[in-house]
């Protein structure tokens, strides 16, 4: 198992390229099983959790094909993805590979809309909290579908398609909302999706499937609506750069001071977290390339931050905050809302000498004026890389182990933390 080495201490100053964002491309992949032509997108990252899905898809019969690199490209500049489900040939989605990956389960939205059967597993992943799919399973029943759950399996079928209809989520639910918006691009007549997931990847996924021929208005807001077609075709779309790796590289520079520009980033992706990030003492200047973030000079101010569904501060990048505020000037609290028990990284942040105090979904976080480098755990995606962070400012070495989980998530990141000026190596093995 490979594990991450990093002598921390120094500062970043640099560039670091974003990629395209994790959370738009596997639904996007998934969104190529609704037709038999072929859907081309761009910028999508080489990670774990990718080639995890292409591996899921195929399985489909799905046939991808990856465009070569360029003259010129770097190994983390986006792939193209050719990819065609011209012949379904298994609606199964088997426990052994959706065990591996909780998005996968998303593919029962296009299997049902298109093939009007489905049999996928119910769905493992990050550790965070129990994830339930109850509210994907009342958004198909609303369409329609008949579903039963039998021996780990959700089967769903609907002969006759799926019906539109009106779906109001009682809690907003990304995956809900991506699965209720892929099978009602295909169900006959209307359907509205009221307290709609409101994150940009739901806009990009939204913006992707018009372009393949669905009429969805108004994603990106709380209500919307999908006039169901009766077939999609191909199309080419481009993955929206990642706002969760912008936020982390950004609290990074924050963390060690210096000054980085993240290139192909967009500020109003995360306008929450580039708020609290000023708060804290860092300058984020947006430019034509991207963000320049900076921190010279000033310490790190403490911050009250709870995390919320978008245009709120990201559950995603609460692991990493928390990282940051372990050296803050004075006291911060940190409430996590989104997922109970997001809290593991606290116990590895505080084998870096962090002061943080747990009470139910609020943590309390006693800044120091020094972290000291341990061996740690990475234990899910998000947290595995607040021990990143925490390491490049802790003084003397850290090893992190386990670090398949920041594959899932991170393209590079050892390639772009070090072009920047910091020590960090990956040990293989
Ligand atoms: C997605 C993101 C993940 C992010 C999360 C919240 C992807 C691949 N993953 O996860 O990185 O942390 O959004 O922004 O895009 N819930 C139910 N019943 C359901 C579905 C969800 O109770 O049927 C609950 C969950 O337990 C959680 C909350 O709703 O408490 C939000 O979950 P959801 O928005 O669906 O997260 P994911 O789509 O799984």
């Amino acid at each position: 198992m490979d594990r991450i080495r990093i002598v921390g201490g120094n500062q970043l100053n640099g560039v670091i390229p974003i990629s395209g964002a994790k959370n738009a491309a596997l639904p996007l992949m998934i969104a190529a099983l609704l037709t038999d032509e072929t859907l081309i997108l761009d910028n999508v990252p080489r990670l774990a959790d990718v080639a995890l899905l292409q591996r899921i898809l195929g399985n489909h019969g799905v046939d991808i094909m990856s465009a070569g690199k360029r003259p010129g490209d770097h190994e983390y500049q986006g792939q193209t993805l050719h990819i065609s489900a011209a012949n379904i040939i298994d609606t199964t989605a088997p426990y052994e590979l959706v065990s591996k990956m909780r998005a996968s389960f998303w593919v029962i939205a296009p299997l049902i809309a298109r093939c009007r059967e489905a049999k996928v597993s119910l769905p493992g992943g990050c550790a965070i909290g129990t994830r339930p799919v109850d509210l994907l399973i009342m958004a198909l029943d609303k369409l329609g579908a008949k579903l039963a759950i039998d021996a780990g399996y959700v089967v769903a079928s609907a002969p006759d398609g799926l019906t539109g209809a009106g779906i109001d989520f009682p809690k907003v639910t990304v995956s809900g909302t991506h699965v209720a918006m892929m099978a009602a691009s295909l169900a006959r007549g209307t359907t509205v999706i009221t307290n709609a997931a409101r994150e940009p990847e739901i806009a990009d996924v939204a913006d992707c499937l018009n372009k393949m021929g669905a009429r969805i208005s108004g994603a990106g807001t709380s209500r919307i609506v999908i006039e169901g077609v009766k077939k999609l075709h191909g199309a080419r779309h481009q993955v929206l750069p990642d706002r969760i790796e912008t936020g982390t590289y950004a609290m990074a520079v924050a963390m060690t001071g210096g000054d980085v520009l993240l290139t192909g980033a967009r500020p109003e992706l995360l306008q929450a977290a580039l708020d609290v990030l000023i708060e804290a003492g860092t300058t984020i200047t947006p430019t034509n390339e991207g963000i320049r973030v900076a921190r010279n000079g000033a310490g790190i101010s403490p911050v009250d931050v709870a995390t919320a569904p978008f245009p709120g501060f990201p559950t995603d990048l609460q692991a990493q905050l928390m990282a940051l505020m372990t050296r803050a000037k004075g006291t911060s609290h940190l409430t996590e809302t989104i997922f109970e028990n997001r809290f593991m990284h606290v116990q590895e942040l505080a084998r870096f000498g962090a002061r943080i105090q747990l009470d139910g979904e609020t943590a309390t976080i006693e800044g120091i004026d020094k972290l000291r480098g341990a061996p740690v755990m990475a234990t899910d995606l998000r947290a595995s890389v607040s021990l990143v962070i925490a390491a490049l400012a802790a003084e003397g070495e850290t090893m992190v182990n386990r670090v398949y989980h920041l594959d899932r998530g991170f393209e590079r990141l050892e390639d772009k933390l070090s072009a920047c000026g910091a020590t960090i190596e990956r040990i293989s093995g």
